[in-house]
């Protein structure tokens, strides 16, 4: 029997599935871990925990699925990306690894655009501007801010490629995930010798850069130990959390969208050739599919704001979802399908934790506006819905200016779960939007990746047609779609709007911190 593992290394925890040479799954298991926020806006974690976690849940799941290790015939890595694991020469890690989310390289972004010749020039260099998540400001930050821990660096990696050395001793990543450093040269998949020399980072300091289903190692004796499985398991490059997805939900051709609602939200389209916003509100990175681009755009607080919304105005719902074991989403969008869509005008800005697309402003800040005597908590519920889903229509409403074609929208995460809110997504997106047979997210797409890489099919489009289907679609509602067309320019003006009030609250909070 062919097993294929595919390991992802999330914010919240570790998630490893088996997948059989069909597509089934045999086993999946999860471990979490701690997130550390040591100042606001810091967001960091411990690489030793994604290792432990590595091995934890690898274990698991040969023990549920009763694996044999010489069944695992390929592993494939991903995990959240853009986060720095600093490493000196003994391959020891030099500081907690600074995540996606962190939001303390707001300097060294606009260092970057001036070093590299403005923000023109930079877009046209590595095809993004410099965002405050990415790995170069991170680098320059340390360089900036802890010149010690600097001097002793030899090393940065990515998340899931820290667990790679820890697994095969390679120093290794791949075009996805490698994308999303600012330090590649998306257009011909190679890292950016022009970048790197402007900002004076070593090029010895970068790990070697793979296709993602290509094999970037082999396991070695102590994890194979460790993880008990065999020696020589080849290890394929993987991809970064979100072209990982994407593969798993079959997002690998022209014309198919996904929009992917978990704690942030994500709007991700596959392209034949390298294009870019040239406003920069869009990331365009290296698809895990050879020779192929995404573009995407990512709203920080999507599923994110109906979590807020949950836990900070829903106790009784939480209380009765837990004594009748139903999920309390389910009790909170019933409540919200009371409302009338477009909520009599009521309109809720979801930047709970600033946002990236479109506006890329850590400052931004969650608001409901509009609200009169009439507004219930029902339309409270329905409006984050609501804006959270007007979020992701701004990133695929920039991603249709492009003339990227998009026929059908693949829905997954939170967002997918309840027919309410995909029904919302149709309406909001004004296309048809559809579910598919997977649902395992991007530990599923690079276990594909793995079977590909170690030969089981000879593409990943390939792979994805043998295991990937649609299994229901949701077609958009005239009535509905007429109100959220006329909403969601409304909503987009708010930003504007309150966008300096944003920056003065973001300062007052600074001024009075203890
Ligand atoms: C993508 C992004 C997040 C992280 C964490 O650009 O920042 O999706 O990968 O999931």
């Amino acid at each position: 029997m062919s097993v294929y593992l595919g390991i992802d290394i999330g914010t919240s925890g570790t998630k490893t599935l088996a997948m059989r040479r069909d597509g089934k799954i045999l086993a999946s298991a999860t471990a979490e871990y701690p997130l550390l926020s040591p100042k606001p806006g810091w967001s960091e974690q411990d690489p030793e925990h994604w290792w432990q976690a590595t091995i934890k849940t690898v274990r698991a799941v040969l023990k549920q699925g009763d694996i044999k290790p010489s069944d695992i015939s390929g592993i494939g890595l991903s995990g959240q990306m853009h986060g720095s694991v600093f490493l000196d020469e003994q391959q020891q890690v030099i500081r907690p690894a600074l995540l996606w989310n962190d939001q303390r390289t707001q300097a060294e972004c606009i260092e970057i655009e001036k070093l590299a010749g403005g923000r023109k020039k930079l877009i046209e260099m590595v095809a993004n501007p410099a965002l405050t998540g990415f790995t170069a400001p991170k680098i320059l930050w340390l360089r900036n801010h802890e010149p010690k821990n600097y001097d002793r660096c030899r090393h940065v990696l990515l998340p899931k490629d820290y667990v790679r050395l820890r697994l095969t001793g390679e120093f290794a990543t791949e075009v996805s995930d490698a994308s999303g450093t600012l330090l590649l040269d998306v257009r011909n998949r190679i890292w950016s010798k022009k970048l790197l020399d402007r900002l004076q980072i070593d090029k010895d300091w970068l790990p070697r850069v793979h296709e993602s289903e290509e094999v970037s190692g082999r396991l070695n004796t102590s994890a194979a130990k460790l993880l008990g499985l065999s020696v020589g398991v080849p290890v394929v490059g993987g991809g970064g959390d979100q072209a990982a997805s994407a593969v798993g939900n079959g997002i690998v051709k022209k014309g198919v969208i996904s929009a992917t609602m978990g704690t942030s939200g994500v709007v991700f389209a596959h392209s034949d050739e390298v294009q870019y916003d040239p406003a920069g509100r869009l990331h365009t990175f290296c698809h895990a599919v050879r020779g192929k681009w995404h573009m995407m755009g990512v709203v920080l607080s999507a599923g994110g704001s109906l979590q807020w919304f949950r836990n900070q105005l829903c106790q009784n719902e939480m209380a009765k979802a837990k004594k009748s074991k139903i999920d309390p989403y389910e009790l909170i969008t019933n409540e919200a399908s009371e409302a009338p869509a477009g909520c009599e005008g009521l309109v809720f800005l979801p930047y709970l934790t600033g946002e990236r697309t479109p506006h890329a402003d850590a400052n931004a800040r969650g608001a409901w506006v509009g609200l009169t005597l009439r507004h219930s908590r029902a339309h409270l519920a329905r409006a984050v819905i609501e804006g959270a889903t007007f979020a992701m229509r701004d990133s695929l409403q920039i991603i249709q200016q492009l003339k990227v074609p998009a026929k059908e929208v693949r829905l997954s995460g939170g967002g997918a779960r309840s027919l309410f809110w995909r029904q919302v997504q149709a309406d909001v997106y004004g296309l048809p939007v559809a579910v598919t047979n997977s649902h395992e997210g991007p530990a599923y797409g690079v276990a594909l990746l793995a079977a590909v890489g170690t030969g089981a099919f000879k593409t990943v489009v390939e792979a994805c047609q043998a295991t990937i289907q649609v299994v229901d679609a949701t077609s958009p509602q005239p009535k509905e779609k007429k109100i959220y067309d006329a909403l969601h320019p409304i909503y987009q003006k708010l930003y504007g709007s309150l966008k300096g009030n944003f920056a003065e609250m973001a300062k007052f909070v600074q001024d009075t911190a203890e």
